[in-house]
């Protein structure tokens, strides 16, 4: 799998390693650094995809120190950089360090070029293997427009919205909440050759039974006590464009009948109103309800749903959808990591096992609230399944001390966010004094 050409940066200053390995890994194109700003500048001219470095460099008083610093501003510069950091005899505690803040492998000296050589190719392929992703989520986002999909079930629903979109057909989308019945109306209506007028939604749920009429078919002046003007619905609103009727399971079935009459007419009156206005709209709905037994019940009407349903599209609950939930998962870190400008790299390996173990009764939605908060919580490179909410225990701390730690950082920094960081405040739900959560955050290295 050596690639050649490929840039290998090599953090070494050990003049005689350099020249050892720079020979051994003549296949790349070698770069050779022997401290820090030569490090950093070699990252920024060269963007290497894969860095050796030296954890103890340089060998001043502060060596190790600087090695840990290189290597957070290695990845902060490209977080997509594979760093495998070479120890000396410090132990394994700095090689576990150093996984922690981000690098991708560690390997103890003294070198053995046959292992090195293995780990640098692993690395460069991972690297690669990640790259190819990245691009797929991309090229997925823009297809339907920030939809993430490569189940095999959602990429069906991608197809058949594809096609139904330019048409007129009315659709209703099924799903349990948070599965991305909005996501979906909202790229009908964007694929559909309405998209330059509105794509207007109203939540049958949301508004109170005798505001429903109204809402939907607007009023004239006078109609009722507190009409003072003229308002036009939200049908009226969407005509040329899209209408769509969001919790339709919660319908009221007086306007059940009146919005059958509009779907077989295509014209409104107003409320108190004589005139008959034609619209020209496109029709969605979406429920998380069972309409079938609804209509079993007589709850919904038959000749309704039959309306609304010229097609039917049954969305998937996120636990049935395979790789998805990792997709998804990586793709809305990546948002929030954007957005908030952070310097968190990935998922550690016990938060993917959880994110693929969780039976996500919330769905897209409660994998979007997890990985926002676990972005806030996070202390280090990667989101382990604690900050995700998804355990217990902590099962990459490497002892009981710091177990201990992180439960502080995590219940100070949840007491500031709460009180948007009023320090008495936080210090009171705490039950600590003001003096005591000082002396936390500083020895925590926290600022409010
Ligand atoms: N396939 C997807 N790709 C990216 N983001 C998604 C996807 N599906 C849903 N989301 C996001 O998840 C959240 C919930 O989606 P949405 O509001 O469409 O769900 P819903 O089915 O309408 O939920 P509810 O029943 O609670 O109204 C939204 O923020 C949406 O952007
Ligand atoms: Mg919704």
């Amino acid at each position: 799998m050596k690639t050649k050409a490929e840039t290998l940066l090599i953090v070494e200053d050990d003049k005689g390693l350099q020249t050892q390995l720079k020979w051994h890994f003549s296949d790349y194109q070698v770069v050779v650094a022997a401290n820090q700003k030569d490090a950093v500048a070699a990252i920024r001219l060269h963007e290497p995809k894969v860095m050796i470095q030296d954890l103890g460099l340089p060998p001043d008083e502060d060596g190790v120190k600087e090695g840990f610093e290189l290597l957070q501003q290695a990845l902060h510069l490209n977080p997509h950089m594979k760093v495998i950091v070479m120890t000396g005899n410090e132990g394994n505690q700095h090689a576990m360090q150093a996984i922690k803040l981000g690098s991708y492998d560690f390997y103890a000296k003294p070198v053995d070029p046959d292992t090195l050589d293995l780990i640098v190719q692993r690395a460069f392929h991972i690297h690669d293997l990640e790259e190819k992703n990245r691009h797929l989520s991309q090229h997925q986002e823009s297809m339907l427009n920030g939809l993430i999909a490569s189940d095999e079930k959602m990429l069906k629903i991608c197809k058949m919205i594809e096609k139904v979109a330019p048409t007129d057909v009315s659709c209703l989308l099924l799903g349990d909440s948070g599965t991305g019945k909005e996501v979906l109306a909202n790229a009908l209506h964007q694929l559909s050759p309405r998209k330059e007028h509105n794509i207007i939604a109203i939540n049958c749920a949301a508004i109170p039974e005798n505001l429903i009429e109204s809402e939907l078919f607007g009023y004239e002046k006078g109609a009722f006590t507190g009409a003072v003007k003229t308002t036009i619905g939200k049908i009226e609103q969407a005509h040329k464009g899209t209408l769509f009727l969001d919790e339709i399971g919660d319908m009221p079935l007086h306007l059940q009948a009146k919005l059958l009459r509009f779907l077989q007419e295509r014209v409104i009156e107003r409320v108190g109103g004589r005139k008959q206005i034609a619209i020209d709209t496109r029709i969605v709905c979406a429920t998380h309800k069972n309409l079938d037994e609804m209509i079993a019940s007589g709850e919904f009407r038959e000749d309704l749903f039959y309306r609304i349903s010229e097609i039917q599209i049954d969305i998937p609950a996120l636990k049935d959808r395979g790789s998805d939930k990792i997709l998804l998962a990586k793709y809305l870190l990546n948002k929030f990591v954007k957005k908030q400008k952070l310097n968190i790299i990935g998922f550690s390996e016990d938060a993917i096992n959880a994110i693929e173990n969780h039976s996500w009764p919330g769905n897209v939605r409660e994998m979007e609230n997890k990985i926002k908060r676990a972005t806030i919580m996070c202390e280090l490179k990667y989101i382990s399944a604690l900050d995700l909410g998804l355990s217990k225990i902590e099962s990459s701390a490497l002892n009981l001390k710091e177990i201990r730690k992180n439960a502080e950082v995590r219940a100070l920094k949840q007491a500031l966010i709460a009180s948007d960081n009023n320090i008495s405040a936080a210090a009171k739900t705490l039950g600590i004094t003001r003096p005591t959560l000082y002396d936390l955050m500083k020895k925590y290295n926290m600022s409010s």
